[in-house]
């Protein structure tokens, strides 16, 4: 595996890479890599000759008196986990290769609307701050393709319709959520929490699973399920963002005629905000 600091680097490495025609997948991420990181890897390495992964720490994304400095930063063991991963070129850029002009100055993309509800609406500005990067992350790259974790399933969406809209020649591959044996979605943040609140996190998944249930086999309301999972979240120590059911395909309010869903959900244990989401099919 090469590991690479710019972006002249990136380009020269890529060119060669690239040679003879050759498919390239590129999987982003912010690093301190888990076993679902390292299944994007893999679905990545099925989809092309050439894997390319970046570890990038985005401000942009993080709104003030949020965990930027705090976020794990553990670059040895990512750099051994992709090598074992089989990842051909791994881009580690500094601030200044990726927001040449000072992150102020940088042109910003933003995906109107969706980037306002759920996640968006609790962290202003951070949708815009996801594609910004990644659009500029898929300008130096060039992928043929992209993979994205569906636990994080607000932005998978957003970068499709950010890659629909400006015409952007890469297919978007969104990848279901790796979880711990006990069901908690494997996440970075996981770490912060507590031996206690790590017991407590499993039932935020397991609520999503009970709402969907009692959807399908007792035919409640999506506002009922709602209701219901808040309560469970609740009663377990959480502090709530949101929960809600929304349709898989654009995550607006369900209509009468819809019957694929996702069930998604914020939530605070502690100083942890944990997400995870359900999709599902009502008959
Ligand atoms: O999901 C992440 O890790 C980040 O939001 C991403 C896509 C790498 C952009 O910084």
């Amino acid at each position: 595996m090469i590991t690479v600091e710019t972006v002249a680097s990136l380009k020269e490495h890529l060119a060669r890479l690239r040679s003879g025609g050759k498919r390239v997948a590129f999987v982003p991420t912010m690093g301190n890599l888990h076993a679902g990181h390292l299944h994007l890897m893999q679905e990545a390495r099925r989809q092309a000759q050439v894997v390319v992964a970046s570890i990038y720490v985005n401000p942009l994304q993080f709104g003030q008196g949020e965990d930027f400095d705090a976020y794990p930063r553990t670059p040895a063991h990512d750099k051994t986990a992709l090598l074992a991963a089989g990842v051909d070129l791994l881009f580690m850029p500094k601030e200044s290769e990726i927001y040449p002009r000072g992150r102020e100055a940088q042109t910003c993309v933003e995906v109107p609307g969706l980037s306002d509800i759920l996640c968006g609406a609790f962290r202003p500005g951070h949708f815009r701050g996801v594609t910004t990067v990644v659009n500029r992350l898929f300008n130096l790259v060039a992928p043929d393709v992209a993979l994205f974790g569906k636990k994080d399933y607000q932005q998978w969406l957003l970068v499709c319709l950010m890659a629909a809209d400006l015409g952007m020649p890469v297919e978007i591959i969104g990848v279901d959520t790796v979880r711990d044996p006990d069901g908690l979605a494997m996440s970075s943040r996981n770490h912060y929490l507590t031996p206690d609140e790590r017991n407590t996190a499993p039932r935020l998944y397991a609520a999503l699973c009970a709402a969907r249930d009692r959807m399908r086999h007792q035919k409640i309301s999506p506002a009922e399920a709602e209701e219901g999972a808040a309560r469970a979240l609740k009663a377990a120590g959480f502090r709530l963002d949101y929960v809600s059911v929304r349709r898989c395909q654009d995550l607006a309010l369900p209509q009468p005629d819809d019957r694929k869903f996702v069930i998604l959900a914020a939530a605070w244990l502690g100083r942890t905000r944990l997400i995870d989401n359900l999709e599902f099919e009502w008959e």
